[in-house]
C-alpha cells in the first residue's frame, strides 16, 4: 500500500511528542520538538501520524534525527515512505549526503537504512548508554 507522507503541521507536533514518549528511550519533549522545528528541522508525518521522521539540512549535508512508526503500523511501508520523502526533500534542496546514527542493536532500522543505500562509516562506542551507534551515510547522486 502506498503511504502518503506530508510535512508536519502545528497540530501534529503533540502527536509526534506522544510517539517519542512511547518509543524513544530518551524522548524529545514537545518543547524540544517545537524548538527544533523553529530552528529549521523538518518533520514529516504519515497521514494519521502513525509515524514521523525528522531531518536537519545544513548547507549540503543533512542529518536524519529519527524515524519512528507506532508498533501496530509497522511493516506497512510507512518508515520507508518517510525515509523516501526526507531523502527526496534533501536532494531537491541540494543536499549531497545524508548522515544518521543508529543503535548497533537496532536491526529493523539498520536493515531499512542499508536497503536504502546508507553505508556504515564508523561506530561510536557506548553512544546510547551501553549500546554503540553506527554512523551511516548515503551519498545523493542523481536519485
Ligand atoms: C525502523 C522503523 C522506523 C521501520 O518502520 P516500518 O514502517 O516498520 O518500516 P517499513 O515497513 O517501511 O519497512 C522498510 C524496511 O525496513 C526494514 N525493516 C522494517 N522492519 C523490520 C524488521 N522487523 N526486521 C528487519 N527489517 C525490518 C526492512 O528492510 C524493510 O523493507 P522490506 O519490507 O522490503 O523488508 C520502525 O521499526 C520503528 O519505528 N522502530 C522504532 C524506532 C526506531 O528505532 N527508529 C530508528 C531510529 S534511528
Amino acid at each position: 500500500m502506498r503511504q502518503e507522507i506530508r510535512q508536519a503541521e502545528e497540530q501534529d507536533y503533540p502527536k509526534i511528542a506522544a510517539l517519542e514518549r512511547l518509543y524513544m528511550s530518551v524522548p524529545w519533549s514537545l518543547d524540544t520538538i517545537l524548538a527544533a522545528a523553529a530552528y529549521g528541522t523538518l518533520f514529516f508525518v504519515s497521514e494519521q501520524v502513525e509515524g514521523y521522521g525528522s531531518i536537519k539540512l545544513i548547507e549540503d549535508i543533512a542529518e536524519v534525527n529519527n524515524i519512528c512508526v507506532q508498533t501496530d503500523s509497522r511493516k506497512l511501508g510507512i518508515g520507508q515512505a518517510i525515509l523516501d520523502c526526507m531523502v527526496q526533500t534533501a536532494f531537491d534542496k541540494g543536499v549531497k549526503k545524508v548522515l544518521l546514527e543508529v543503535a548497533e542493536n537496532n536491526r529493523p532500522a539498520i536493515a531499512m537504512y542499508a536497503k536504502n543505500g546508507f553505508l556504515p562509516l564508523y561506530t561510536r562506542p557506548n553512544y546510547y548508554h551501553s549500546v554503540g551507534a553506527i554512523v551511516m551515510q548515503k551519498v545523493l547522486v542523481g536519485i
